[in-house]
């Protein structure tokens, strides 16, 4: 080769130009963590398929909250695993529920220095483990299900949860919520639509975290098919006319390519979700000595900005945010 052509290596030669010429940076505020809060538990209870991660107390939560916010995260995401399930969910619109005690109380401790994000979905609640109310056929029956968020997303907002995060899939969740919050004085409340939702393999972690697995069948008939690409691009515009603020890829690593598409296809803002089976993968690898930990992490934070996301939700978040700062 002739010393006049460009060469890669030029640019890469030191740290400090590598620094320079990066085209993708995470930093802390790019990173949401989700959490879990049990209630009726006296001390937090690890996840045996996600090392590090645990159901929290109300008492361990709020610590966990204000060791997040210095480090400089841009929010959390938080799930409840009530004591209590039947058919309908009722502990999520009940204001003594688990995550609304939470919400109200990291409200009052943190203010607006974290976005407390709620996820908006049945599936931890329900005795069925459904992420709807089910028909006695056994059907997740859609419109029916649509009544029972409106009154979740109300209770999560009064609460004091900045953003609600509908997760469940059901057809026409955000035009319901969005109305719901409307007419409840929560105008200003965004919805983070889970707008790209796929029925993936890798949420087994978080179904022992959340403690909500479906009880018979599972989860394909509303959440999206892993072969389709072009079908996520119609969800999401879906959402966005049905007035979500900004929407979400779920999982991150496998979908890299729906990020992509997403991203470039619309002006909102759009988050990953770095799911648990991501995380557990990665943490028993490391484990075992086989990748190394703090570079893999990195590498996949990257990754998924690279991609397109804006926001990536992820059970790393607090311990990548110290090493980004
Ligand atoms: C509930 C919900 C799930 C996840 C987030 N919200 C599980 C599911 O759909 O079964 C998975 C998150 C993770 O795996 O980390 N609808």
């Amino acid at each position: 080769m002739s010393s006049g052509f460009a060469r890669g290596r030029r640019l890469r030669s030191t740290p400090a130009l590598r620094r320079l010429t990066a085209q993708t940076r995470v930093a802390p505020a790019d990173l949401v963590l989700p959490v879990f809060v049990k209630q009726g538990i006296d001390e937090p209870v690890p996840i045996g398929s996600m090392p590090g991660v645990v159901q929290h107390t109300q008492d361990s939560l709020r610590k966990a909250a204000h060791e997040a916010a210095e480090a400089g995260i841009g929010g959390l995401v938080l799930f409840g695993i009530p004591s209590e399930k039947d058919p309908v969910g009722s502990q999520a619109d009940a204001a003594d529920g688990v995550v609304n005690v939470a919400l109200q109380q990291l409200r009052a401790d943190l203010g607006d220095e974290l976005v407390l994000m709620a996820d908006l979905c049945l599936c931890e609640y329900t005795d069925h483990g459904h992420c709807g109310l089910v028909t006695p056929a056994g059907v997740v029956d859609n419109d029916p299900t649509l009544d029972r968020y409106a009154a979740v997303a109300i209770a999560q907002a009064q609460a004091g949860a900045h953003v609600i995060a509908p997760s469940g899939m059901m057809d026409g969740q955000v035009a319901a919520i969005r109305q719901a919050l409307d007419g409840a004085a929560h105008t200003e409340t965004p919805i983070l639509a889970y707008a790209a939702k796929y029925a993936s393999g890798f949420y087994g972690p978080f179904r022992e975290a959340a403690e909500g697995a479906p009880r018979f069948g599972d989860r394909s008939t509303y959440q999206m098919d892993p072969p389709n690409a072009d079908e996520a691009l119609r969800e999401v515009a879906q959402d966005l006319a049905e007035g979500a603020d900004a929407v979400m890829v779920k999982p991150a690593l496998p979908y890299l390519d729906i990020v992509a598409r997403v991203a470039d296809a619309v002006d909102v803002p759009v988050s990953a979700y770095q799911v648990s089976g991501e995380y557990a993968m990665l943490e028993a690898a490391a484990a075992n000595g086989w990748v190394d930990r703090q570079r893999a992490i990195l590498e996949t934070l990257t990754a998924i900005r690279r991609a397109g996301a804006g926001t990536v939700l992820t059970y790393w978040a607090v311990e990548a945010a110290r090493w980004l700062r």
